[in-house]
């Protein structure tokens, strides 16, 4: 019988094919082909870095295997192995089975930590499709859109893109993503990889019954593909892939409430949750409650429209950090002023928690989280696994 060993696996279900952890990984461990990222078992040394700065938490699978599932294996996945009955003993019999049942327990154990427990989708959510069109099979959206969302004379250039898809079937669902692939090639002579965004509008369309949808694309410097996108003129072909997302998903159950945290564009998936709630259930539903951060209302996308909302579908608490003789603010600060309507959200077995935008708030919302439900004699950490296990709790940060 041979040794069994710990492998690292990734998600396909749940991975958005952002290739980060590919770009992280210092030695060369992770690849990809047009379906699937995998981990390559004869490089990977378990070194852990690829963990954190996946934005989905596809990257953090692990198995138990006797054979190490080859890249070819983990090319042909469409959803992960189990883990395998390692108790089995196969043909030999002089195997000293209970030290080798405390090894795989040993290494089961270790596979496992720090995980958290797998993110979820909540269970009332529709099932998504994704990975359609990959960069060897893409579609071709054409811009039907292209408009400024921040003030002209703010620093911040964010934009909403509308592209329509005509003919083609692009079925997707609030709070996944679709990755745009740039022209021209990288600086090793390859295609450009895709950059993934978020859709920021319902799985109707942008509107309703057309086959369109949207994304909200800060211009960043330097940025290759958010330039080409922020360019964009209409009419414009421009290539897609995806969709992607499996986790990051709005229930359908009418009375889940949601407790929504974004920073700058992070409301993209937002917008998409509060379209389909307003198209779908008018006032009788559950409620949301969002804090949107932004350095100041001129820099926060969809200001205006969001001000409009009526307060019993999306209650919104916009925080703004960089406002002239104000202070400093950020979304973790005014869920402390709010925690008693934070607390009951916590107390609440119907709540559903979403993250999105910039990486640095998690530390900050994550505090605020510790202190508020301690106050009502919850203990923070226990709850967030709890809620992640039911599919309650999830994070998408940059
Ligand atoms: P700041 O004024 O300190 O940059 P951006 O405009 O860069 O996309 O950021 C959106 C908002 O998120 C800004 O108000 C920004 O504040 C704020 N922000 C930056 N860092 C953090 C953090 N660690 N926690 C919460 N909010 C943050």
């Amino acid at each position: 019988m041979s040794q069994p060993t710990k492998q690292h696996l990734i998600d396909p279900e749940i991975c958005i094919r952002c290739y980060t952890c590919e770009m992280t990984c210092s030695i060369g461990a992770i690849e990809h082909d047009d379906t699937n990222v995998v981990v390559n078992p004869e490089i990977c040394n378990f070194c852990m870095d690829c963990i954190p700065v996946c934005p989905t938490g596809s990257i953090d699978e692990w198995r138990v295997v006797r054979r190490s599932y080859s890249l070819d294996d983990q090319y042909g996945f469409s959803e992960l192995p189990e883990q395998e009955d390692m108790t089995e003993t196969g043909e030999d019999a002089d195997t000293d089975m209970e030290a080798f049942d405390d090894a795989i327990a040993a290494l089961l154990a270790e596979a496992h930590k720090g995980t958290g427990g797998k993110a979820k989708a909540p269970a009332s959510a529709a099932k998504p499709t994704i990975n359609l069109y990959n960069p060897g099979k893409p579609a071709g959206a054409t811009v039907q859109g292209n408009y400024r969302l921040t003030d002209v004379d703010s620093d911040a250039d964010v934009r909403h893109v509308i592209l329509n898809f005509g003919s083609l079937p692009m079925p997707v669902l609030e709070g996944q993503s679709i990755g745009i692939i740039p022209p021209g090639t990288d600086d090793d002579g390859k295609p450009h990889l895709p950059r993934l965004y978020s859709i920021s509008s319902p799985r109707d369309g942008e509107r309703p019954n057309f086959n369109n949808l949207s994304l909200t694309v800060k211009r960043e410097e330097k940025g290759v593909c958010s330039n080409y996108v922020c360019d964009l003129k209409k009419g414009d072909s421009v290539q897609v892939t995806g969709p992607f997302g499996a986790t990051f998903l709005l229930p359908e159950d009418p009375r889940a409430r949601l407790l929504l945290i974004c920073t700058g564009t992070g409301s993209a998936p937002f917008r998409a949750f509060t379209m389909r709630r307003q198209r779908t259930l008018g006032a009788n539903q559950g409620g949301m409650t969002m804090f949107f951060g932004a350095r100041s209302p001129g820099n926060l996308p969809y200001f205006g429209p969001l001000k409009k909302v009526p307060q019993t579908l999306l209650h919104t608490h916009m925080v703004f950090s960089r406002i002239p003789g104000a202070p400093k603010e950020y979304v973790q600060d005014r869920m402390m002023v709010e925690q008693e309507a934070v607390a009951d959200l916590l107390a609440d077995p119907n709540t559903h928690i979403y993250i999105c935008g910039l990486r640095g708030m998690e530390e900050g919302v994550e505090k605020s989280f510790t202190n508020i439900a301690a106050d009502i004699g919850i203990e923070w950490q226990n709850l967030r696994d709890t809620m992640r296990g039911e599919g309650r709790y999830h994070v998408e940060t940059y």
